[in-house]
């Protein structure tokens, strides 16, 4: 089988190629490497020894598109190509939808008139908003996204669902992922986030390895059990996994037709403090900290009821915290200043 992957030099895309690659899958990766290093790929050929197609591009390129499908015959597409900085996507949200929801349309509307039918769209738990219970369930109606990023995921997996129903053809699964972590094994692929990092893992990490003084931890007054956010933190591997168990789904269940939502997660939370502890202990590195006031728009505390993906997939996330742990100190203790340059 062959797949594109849009956005797989990023950095779940680069762990998702390996893994395809690993279980015999051929691979065409499109980036326009807009937050991501060819070197990545480069790793991921030189890790499995094997080739990837890769094609400097944008999705909403429709041209190059449609020239990608008529040379290579793509089974299935898994959809990563995003912006996905939420405090960025305020300031300019019409960059956000431009690239995420205009870009997939014209992904989509290619695949339509090409007759490619099948679709794995990275959502992710932020489609859940503020609004309903934990833990959160497929069942669920979704909320009221609290950023235009979390909007442009709503809004495409309404699209998905608008399409599947136009067309019975057209089978799809939206994967929403809670909080990836992490890093391969071998210290080689990983995150490498631009400028200042947004999320807490790679803001722990890069304390850890000089590049920035302090931790801030945003707020210790929520209703947790010490005080801080807690989320559903879960190993990048295993969620690569969970992609290659939904190809599989997908080719296995040739009578399914729709759009179908997973959760990926560990259906456990895990507080900021308690990563900060497990950070050090992995590492032996001191991560200084400090209280800071709450940051807006988070919630106090959300994961993942992950029973669904487990039952139908056959999917569960296996590393735990303290591998997770391991695995990006690993990955940043080899490249402190990420892919060169
Ligand atoms: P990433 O930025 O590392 O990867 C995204 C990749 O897409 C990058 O390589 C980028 O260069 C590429 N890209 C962006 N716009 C493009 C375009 N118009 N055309 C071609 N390539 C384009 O991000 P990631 O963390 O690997 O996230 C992958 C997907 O998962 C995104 O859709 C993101 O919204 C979603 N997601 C991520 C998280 C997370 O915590 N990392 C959580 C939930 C959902
Ligand atoms: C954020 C996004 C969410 C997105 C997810 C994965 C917000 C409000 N939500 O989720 O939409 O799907 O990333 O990309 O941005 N923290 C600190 N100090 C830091 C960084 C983070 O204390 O320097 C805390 C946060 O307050 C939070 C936890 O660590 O409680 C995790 O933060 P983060 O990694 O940004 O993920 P989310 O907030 O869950």
């Amino acid at each position: 089988m062959k797949i594109l992957v849009t956005g797989g030099a990023g950095y779940i895309g680069s762990h998702t190629v390996l893994l395809l690659l690993t279980n015999g899958f051929e691979v065409v990766v499109l980036d326009n490497l807009m937050n991501a290093s060819i070197e990545s790929i480069r790793r991921v050929e030189h890790l499995t020894g094997k080739k990837v197609s890769f094609i400097k591009g944008d999705i909403q390129d429709k041209t190059a598109l449609t020239s990608l499908f008529n040379e290579h015959a793509i089974d299935a597409v898994i959809h990563f190509a995003a912006l996905k900085a939420v405090g960025e996507s305020s300031t300019i949200p019409l960059e956000y939808y431009q690239n995420n929801v205009h870009g997939t349309l014209c992904l989509l509307e290619v695949m339509a008139n090409l007759n490619i039918n099948h679709f794995i769209f990275s959502s992710s738990a932020t489609v859940y908003g503020g609004e309903n219970a934990v833990p959160y369930e497929e069942s669920m109606p979704l909320g009221e996204a609290s950023s235009p990023y979390g909007a442009s995921k709503v809004m495409i997996e309404r699209v998905l669902k608008d399409l599947a129903q136009s067309n019975l053809d057209f089978r799809a699964v939206c994967l929403r992922y809670f909080n990836p972590i992490g890093a391969h094994e071998s210290g080689q692929i990983g995150e490498d986030p631009k400028g200042i990092p947004n999320n807490l893992l790679p803001y722990v990490a890069q304390v850890a390895v000089g590049k920035r003084e302090r931790l801030q931890v945003f707020g210790d007054d929520y209703s947790t059990q010490d005080g801080t956010c807690e989320r559903d933190y879960l190993h990048v591997m295993d969620l690569a996994e969970g992609h290659v168990a939904a190809v599989n789904w997908l080719q296995k269940n040739s009578e399914f037709t729709g759009v179908e939502a997973f959760n990926l997660g560990t259906g456990k939370a895990v507080s900021v403090l308690s990563i900060i502890k497990a950070f050090e202990q992995a590492s032996q590195q001191k991560v200084p900290y400090t209280i800071a006031p709450r940051r807006h728009g988070d919630l106090p505390a959300f994961w993942a009821n992950a029973e669904k993906a487990n039952k139908q997939l056959g999917w569960r996330a296996t590393r735990d915290l303290t591998q997770m742990m391991t695995d990006t100190w690993r990955w940043q203790s080899n490249n402190p200043e990420g892919y060169p340059k």
